[in-house]
C-alpha cells in the first residue's frame, strides 16, 4: 500500500512535554495592520443545505462558529493577500516602493509553483525578495518571526508579512465533520525597525512531525500526485483527527504560553491582549481555564470567520488594532498551532 495512505494509521509519538527553548528578538515594531475576508458569508444554516447531516446548532455549540467567509470562484489566496496588504500599507501610510521584503504564510498557495509571495510581489509591484512559508495554522507566527530577523539585523527596513488561506479549496464541502470549521481570509502586518523596548520579548517556534497524520492532505504533492484513485478516495482534501488535535492543542498551547511567560519573567496578568489561533472557541476557553484567566480576556472572532488557518492571528490582530485596543508599550500574546504539527507562541511588545 502507498505510504501516504498508510501514514493515516501512523501512531503519533507526541512527546508528553513540550520544548522549553525560547528566543528573543527586540528592535522591531509593527507599523501597520490590515485584513481582508471575501464578501460571501455562509451561515451554519446555509451550510446545512450543501452538507448532509450538518446540524447548525451542533456547529455553534461545539465550535462557537456561526458563519464563515468563502472565496468566490475568481478569488484566490493571492487576491486575499493583496487586499489585506493594501489595507496594511494604507494604514501605515507607506508605499509599495518602501517594502523591501515579503513573506507569505500559507498552506493553500495559488500554485505549487511559483510561490504565492511572487504573485503578490508582482501585483503590488514590490522591489523585494518574496517567499512563502508553509506551517499551516502556525504560518503567520513562522512568517512574522522570520521577517523580524531581517528587520532586527538591519537587512530589511520595511517587511510585509501576510498570513492567508483559501481553505474552502482544500476542504470537502460535503463532509460535515470538517466543512463547518474552515473559512477563507487574509491578514497582513508591516514590520519596521523599532526601539530596543519593542519586539519579540520571548517567542517559541516548534514542530512535532510525529503527529503529521493527525492533520494532513495526503494527495497532491510529490509523494502522492493526484490521480483518479486519490480523487475517488478524497485524498486531495484536508483530513483531521479532530478529537486528538483538540487535546493536543489545549495542552500544547497552554504549556507553550507558560514557557514564554516564564522566559520573559512575566505572568499572564501582564498581558494586554491575548490572540490565539481561532480554531474552536472550546479550545480557547479550555486554554483560558488552564491559564487561570477568564475566557473573556481572549479577543476572538471565530464566530464570524471560523478557522482561517494562517490568516487567523493577523485577522484578530487587525480587528483589535482597528478597535483601538492596542497601545504603544502593550505586550501582546500571540499563539498559532496546527498541522505539522507546528506551533508558535510569542510575547510582542508593541
Ligand atoms: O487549525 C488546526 C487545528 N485544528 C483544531 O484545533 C481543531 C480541533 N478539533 C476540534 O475542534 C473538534 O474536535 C471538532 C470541532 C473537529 C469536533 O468536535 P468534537 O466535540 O471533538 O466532536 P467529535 O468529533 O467527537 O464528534 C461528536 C459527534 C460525532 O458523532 P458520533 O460519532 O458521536 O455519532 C460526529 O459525527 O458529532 C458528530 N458531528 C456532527 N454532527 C452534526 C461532527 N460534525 C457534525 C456536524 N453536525 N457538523
Amino acid at each position: 500500500m502507498d505510504e501516504a495512505i498508510s501514514s493515516a494509521a501512523k501512531i503519533p509519538r507526541l512527546s508528553s512535554t513540550i520544548t522549553r527553548r525560547t528566543c528573543s528578538l527586540m528592535g522591531v515594531q509593527i507599523v501597520g495592520t490590515g485584513s481582508y475576508v471575501p464578501s460571501n458569508v455562509v451561515t451554519n444554516l446555509q451550510l446545512q443545505d450543501q452538507c448532509p447531516g450538518c446540524d447548525p446548532d451542533w456547529i455553534e455549540q461545539r465550535t462557537g462558529i456561526r458563519e464563515r467567509r468563502i472565496a468566490g470562484p475568481d478569488e484566490s489566496t493571492c487576491d486575499l493577500s493583496v487586499a489585506a496588504a493594501q489595507k496594511a500599507m494604507a494604514q501605515a501610510g507607506v508605499y509599495a516602493k518602501d517594502v523591501d521584503l515579503l513573506v507569505v504564510g500559507t498552506f493553500t498557495p495559488d500554485y505549487h509553483c511559483p510561490s504565492t509571495a511572487c504573485l503578490v510581489q508582482d501585483r503590488l509591484t514590490l522591489d523585494a525578495p518574496a517567499f512563502d512559508i508553509s506551517a499551516a495554522c502556525s504560518g503567520f507566527m513562522y512568517a512574522v518571526t522570520t521577517a523580524a530577523q531581517y528587520v532586527a539585523t538591519g537587512n530589511s527596513k520595511l517587511a510585509l508579512v501576510i498570513g492567508a488561506d483559501c481553505n474552502s479549496r482544500i476542504v470537502n464541502q460535503t463532509d460535515r465533520t470538517i466543512a463547518p470549521l474552515f473559512g477563507d481570509g487574509a491578514g497582513a502586518v508591516l514590520l519596521a525597525p523599532g526601539t530596543m523596548e519593542q519586539g519579540f520579548k520571548s517567542y517559541q517556534l516548534a514542530a512535532d512531525g510525529s503527529g503529521c497524520a493527525m492533520l494532513d492532505r495526503p494527495a497532491g504533492g510529490a509523494k502522492r500526485p493526484v490521480d483518479v484513485a486519490a480523487l475517488e478516495a478524497g485524498e486531495h482534501f484536508l483530513r483531521m483527527d479532530g478529537r486528538n488535535v483538540f487535546k493536543w492543542a489545549v495542552r500544547t498551547v497552554a504549556e507553550s504560553i507558560e514557557v514564554v511567560l516564564e522566559s520573559a519573567q512575566m505572568t499572564i496578568h501582564d498581558i494586554s491582549l491575548l490572540v490565539l489561533h481561532q480554531a474552536n472557541q472550546r479550545i480557547i476557553d479550555a486554554v483560558a481555564t488552564k491559564l487561570g484567566i477568564s475566557p473573556d480576556r481572549i479577543f476572538n472572532n471565530v464566530h464570524k470567520y471560523g478557522n482561517t488557518s494562517a490568516a487567523s492571528i493577523p485577522l484578530v490582530l487587525d480587528e483589535a488594532n482597528s478597535l483601538g485596543m492596542i497601545e504603544r508599550g502593550d505586550t501582546i500574546l500571540m499563539c498559532g498551532f496546527g498541522a505539522g504539527l507546528t506551533w508558535g507562541t510569542s510575547l510582542f511588545v508593541w
